[in-house]
């Protein structure tokens, strides 16, 4: 081969090995990937192909020698510091063969039948959409839960995972070994990860891409609590280990569910090509009922002792093979574009599409992102275009057909100037997104900042965004502060409110300011890239808002969970002087801005008592934790024998309903819970008076 060839194979490699590393990088530590997995597949078969053609090049630090690494960094993406203990594994954990062909299937089996001297059946199974968990039993106990992390070493994510409903923490039944690994996925259903999302874009947080980003990310959290509250889920379908005492690997695991554990009973042994083909086509259509996310179906060589023989390259087994199934996409026509405005003055392109079916629904509206993507797509109107759900609940525009693109088609021309305020735009830092940065000036952005801080996680006010609209172009509410000194006779000039309504609106601003906690409120603030979460870490550190408010970069930057981009925010938030301002207002308004305010526990009716909650409440579970502590309880995440009793919502968990019946303890409703505190004027009558008709459109307060 000339020299100018095997260079230019030598630059293609170095190229694609960069590409698939940050892919890699987007999709294993970002959880946010920024192409398909068809796409990032196709990259990695490239890359096989030359290496295969050309031995000689092959490193071991090729991507096509180890598996994706989701080990973080000290510093993740949204700036945030994540530790977590890494621990080795027992045995590598491995990454499947992948393929979109199903003559790859076939060859396949045809290795694994040239491989082995002995008749073997397939165990095919579906391939479930998540991130792959490893769980260590000993004598009977869930020990410890580690991440693939690089396949040698994983992310000790054990605490977190105590909080998956699904995952029980002691067996059941007998014969399981003293000690052993079972592998699995950790999942987010759609219900959940739709509920996730609904709330992220309402704290204009960025949504997840797809569940199972949202699963990973939810997986690192540095709280066990949310991690329990976000409903991921488990299924485990791999016993590791070379001398298990099962002759198939679906006798292990209809072991392993008789222990107790999650396993799918959605796998089928297949006898030939045929019915690996029946199995495929079957789940390729029925999936799309299944309440989570699927990707393909996994073919396994049932026997363990042909498992053995045939055994693993450095990546993948020998035994195994992955069908994936590519996502749904959709050709449409793009008729328009929105742009619209955020309550962080972010501005969004939105496309107006020609109807089109996907995945079961209608689809007229897609995502476009930002500027920086509707220029790499180099997006024009009238363009065919591909659209894409793949679990997300806004689809989004993944490719453009060029090639149908009409003479004379017109780019779109991003808006020079808010479309709302018409204050002129101003770029990011990383040149991808446009923003209004009339913050306290923007009819959008103030209502969008009034809907956040009345929002049920921020103050819990019960109004909404129509609420809203009308106080805002009657001219009675321009920030927060001003809702405070709202009055009777102003809100009975709303439409269709009358005395009742009125007062219960009032009412509830009055129980919002006396009972919302400091890490409530600060939330409520909207500060930029202060979540629910973030404020918690805020609270819990600074105890009130003077020490925040005075803290400098170092200090922030010392606190558990504050990146760099989350410290600049905050600094930036209180150099401003209409927002020192908006919180005086606010302080004397009432609202807390201190955290000791609250530890005065408010009585001792649940002295000594440990409560475990399971299910859905009339209230946020943080409410009912919150309600524990303040009445001199303890809150506790499993059933034990130190249990005093399990608070059961709607729908509790199967597993602590067991455990506590196992135990013997009892189970109490939040009716029942409710006649063990102490009679609280201001708790029953805000409670208890704002059921029922009127503005209201959020739950109850406490
Ligand atoms: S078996 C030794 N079975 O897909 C290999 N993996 O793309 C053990 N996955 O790393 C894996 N469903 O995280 C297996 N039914 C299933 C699976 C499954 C999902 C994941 C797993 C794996 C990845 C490869």
């Amino acid at each position: 081969m000339e020299t100018a060839d095997i260079n230019g194979i030598r630059k293609r490699i170095e190229e694609l090995r960069t590409s698939i590393r940050e892919n890699n990088r987007r999709y294993y530590v970002e959880n946010d990937p920024v192409i398909s997995d068809y796409d990032f597949d196709m990259l990695m078969n490239e890359l096989a192909v030359l290496e295969k053609a050309h031995p000689e090049l092959v490193t071991p630090d090729s991507p096509t020698q180890k598996v994706g690494s989701d080990l973080r960094d000290r510093t993740g993406q949204d700036g945030a510091r994540h530790e977590f203990a890494q621990y080795p594994h027992k045995y590598p954990m491995l990454s499947l063969g992948n393929t979109y062909d199903i003559s790859e299937v076939e060859a396949f089996a045809d290795r694994a039948r040239k491989g082995l001297d002995t008749s073997f059946t397939f165990c095919c199974e579906l391939k479930f959409d998540g991130t792959a968990i490893c769980l260590t039993y000993r004598k009977g106990v869930l020990f410890r839960a580690l991440t693939r992390g690089d396949g040698i070493v994983g992310d000790d994510v054990t605490e977190n995972v105590r909080h998956i409903y699904n995952i029980p923490q002691k067996l059941e039944g007998s014969g399981y070994p003293d000690e052993f690994e079972i592998r699995g996925e950790i999942y987010m259903p759609y219900t959940a990860f739709d509920r996730l999302n609904e709330e992220r874009m309402r704290d204009e947080d960025q949504p997840f891409a797809n569940p199972r980003n949202a699963a990973s990310g939810s997986l690192k959290l540095l709280d066990p609590d949310e991690v329990g509250r976000r409903g991921l889920e488990c299924t485990l379908y791999h016993l590791a280990g070379g001398d298990l005492p099962f002759a198939t690997h679906d006798e292990a695991l209809k072991a392993a569910a008789s222990w107790g554990l999650p396993i799918s009973d959605k796998r089928r042994i297949c006898h030939s090509i045929e019915e690996i083909e029946e199995y495929i086509t079957y789940w390729d259509k029925a999936r799309k009922a299944l309440p989570f996310a699927t990707d393909g179906i996994v073919i396994k060589i049932n026997e363990l002792p042909c498992q053995k023989e045939l055994g693993y390259t450095a990546k993948f087994p020998r035994w195994a093979v992955a069908y994936k199934f590519k996502a749904e996409q959709a050709l449409t026509r793009l008729l328009s574009i929105d742009y619209q405005v955020g309550r962080t003055g972010a501005v969004t392109p939105v496309a107006n599409l020609e109807p089109v079916l996907l995945s079961g629904t209608t689809v007229k509206r897609a995502t476009l992102h930002n500027y920086g993507q509707m220029h790499l797509l180099d997006i024009h109107i009238g363009d065919y275009v591909y659209v894409e759900k793949g679990g997300e609940i806004i689809p989004k525009i993944t490719g453009v057909d060029t090639d149908r693109r009409e003479p004379g088609a017109q780019m779109p021309v991003f808006p020079d100037k808010c479309p709302d305020c018409g204050t002129p735009l101003v770029k990011d830092e990383g040149e991808a997104r446009y923003f209004c940065p009339n913050q306290d000036g923007c009819p959008t952005q103030i209502k969008g900042k009034l809907v956040h801080f009345i929002s049920r996680k921020a103050m819990n006010v019960l109004a909404g965004d129509a609420t809203i609209d009308q106080l805002y172009s009657l001219g009675y509410v321009r920030t927060p502060a001003d809702l405070y000194s709202l009055t009777k006779t102003q809100l009975l000039t709303l439409d269709g409110w009358k005395d009742k309504s009125a007062r219960r609106f009032l009412d509830s601003l009055e129980a919002s300011r006396k009972t919302t906690s400091f890490d409530h409120v600060l939330f409520a603030l909207g500060i930029r890239y202060v979540g629910e979460t973030t404020a918690k870490s805020l609270a819990r550190h600074f105890g009130n808002i003077d020490a925040l408010m005075h803290a400098d970069r170092d200090t922030l930057l010392s606190v558990d969970d504050i990146g760099e981009v989350v410290a600049d925010s905050i600094l930036d938030y209180f150099s401003k002087p209409a927002h020192l301002e908006e919180i005086r207002r606010l302080e004397q308004a009432g609202l807390k801005f201190s955290a000791e305010e609250e530890s005065e526990p408010k009585s001792s009716a649940l002295e000594r008592k440990t409560i475990v909650i399971s299910g859905n409440f009339s209230v946020s579970r943080d409410e009912i934790k919150e309600t524990i502590q303040r009445n001199g309880g303890k809150n506790s995440s499993s059933v034990s024998g130190k249990t005093s009793f399990l608070l059961a919502g709607e729908k509790p968990g199967p597993e602590k309903l067991k455990k506590a019946a196992s135990l013997n303890i009892p189970v109490i409703s939040e009716e029942e819970f409710r006649k063990m505190l102490p009679q609280d004027p201001e708790n029953t009558e805000s409670g208890t008076s704002v059921h029922g008709t009127g503005p209201a459109d959020q739950p109850t307060l406490f």
